[in-house]
């Protein structure tokens, strides 16, 4: 894979989907990972059970000085941004996810969008000029402590053990012509529709348009795009958050007759993130054990 040395940004990655994104991108590839969410203990603690190079910072997606502060903070470290994944979701609500159209609020409804989709959107806003203007000699020497060292900072930082730490490094260093990946994780009803909680269906579609905007936008900048349409992927925020018998019911829907892992969502995101998928982008690709085939 060509994720080695690569700077990731891992939205709402102090738990479930993000957090084994994270881990893929930083202990299996090699990557630099940014592990976040709105707390910077809760990221702190997801980072530190990662064996890999990660650097906790805290985020509000919902407020665009946070995001501007935030990814500011990470170019001053790294110098770069390489990849996004949009991956933060609004807390999942049963009052809301069970509403019919009729019966919901506008408040709802922003809501959700402010966090699924125009946190997306602010994201992919603050990061695509840093992966526009990459220039691929900026050194970024002394932005990684040696092997061995895992210290932290003010700003949360914990620099893992990596078999390779320098940016200096011919396989760590950014040999590319700038450009990017941006990957944001929207979700089935995007696609086929879903009876009850509407802002969240409208928010995922959304996120499907912002990935082909990104894409068309920006590919002749080799900026690259994607979005996950995810099926019941088993979190605590989900699977532990029913009752048995709805999770049975949810098994069903798929032809797989079963949950997918959020470890499964996170090799997918790694996949489409090489260099490999070069020629590919804004694809929605359907992670949901066959349900919705298109
Ligand atoms: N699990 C599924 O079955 C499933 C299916 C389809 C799509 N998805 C999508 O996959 C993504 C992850 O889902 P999940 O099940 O892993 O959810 P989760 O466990 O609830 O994780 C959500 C993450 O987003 C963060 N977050 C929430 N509000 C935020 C904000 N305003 N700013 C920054 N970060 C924020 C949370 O941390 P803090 O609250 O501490 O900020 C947390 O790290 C979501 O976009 C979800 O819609 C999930």
């Amino acid at each position: 894979m060509s994720l080695k040395g690569k700077v990731v940004i891992v939205t709402g990655s102090s738990k479930g989907i993000g957090f084994e994104i994270a881990k893929e991108f930083s202990e299996s590839n090699g990557a630099h990972v940014v592990v976040c969410s709105r707390s910077l203990e809760q990221s702190q603690m997801a980072a530190k059970k990662i064996k890999g190079s990660t650097l906790a910072l805290e985020v509000d997606v919902t407020n665009e000085s946070s995001v501007n502060k935030f990814v500011e903070k990470i170019t001053e470290k790294f110098n770069r941004i390489n990849i996004l994944v949009n991956n933060s979701g609004y807390p999942y609500d049963e009052s809301i996810w069970n509403k019919q159209f009729h019966e919901g609020t506008t408040d709802e409804l922003w809501k959700i969008l402010d966090v699924d989709l125009i946190g997306a959107v602010r994201l992919s806003r603050a990061v695509i000029p840093h992966m526009l203007n990459r220039n691929v000699n900026q050194s970024t020497q002394n932005s990684f402590q040696n092997k061995n060292e895992v210290k932290g900072d003010e700003n949360g930082i914990k620099i893992h053990e990596l078999e390779t730490v320098s940016l200096n490094n011919q396989e760590d260093s950014d040999q590319t012509n700038g450009g990017g990946v941006i990957i944001t994780i929207s979700s089935t009803p995007a696609i086929s529709g879903r009876i009850g909680g509407f802002p969240y269906t409208i928010a995922k579609a959304g996120n499907i348009s912002l990935t082909k905007c990104i894409a068309k936008e920006y590919g002749n900048s080799n900026i690259r795009a994607y979005s996950l349409a995810l099926g019941n992927i088993a979190t605590k925020a989900t699977y532990e958050a029913i009752t048995q018998e709805v999770r049975i019911e949810a098994a069903q829907e798929a032809p797989m007759k079963r949950w997918g892992k959020p470890a499964e969502v996170a090799k997918v995101a790694a996949c489409i993130a090489d260099d490999n998928f070069s020629f590919a982008t804004g694809n929605t690709i359907v992670i949901d054990g066959g349900t919705v085939l298109l």
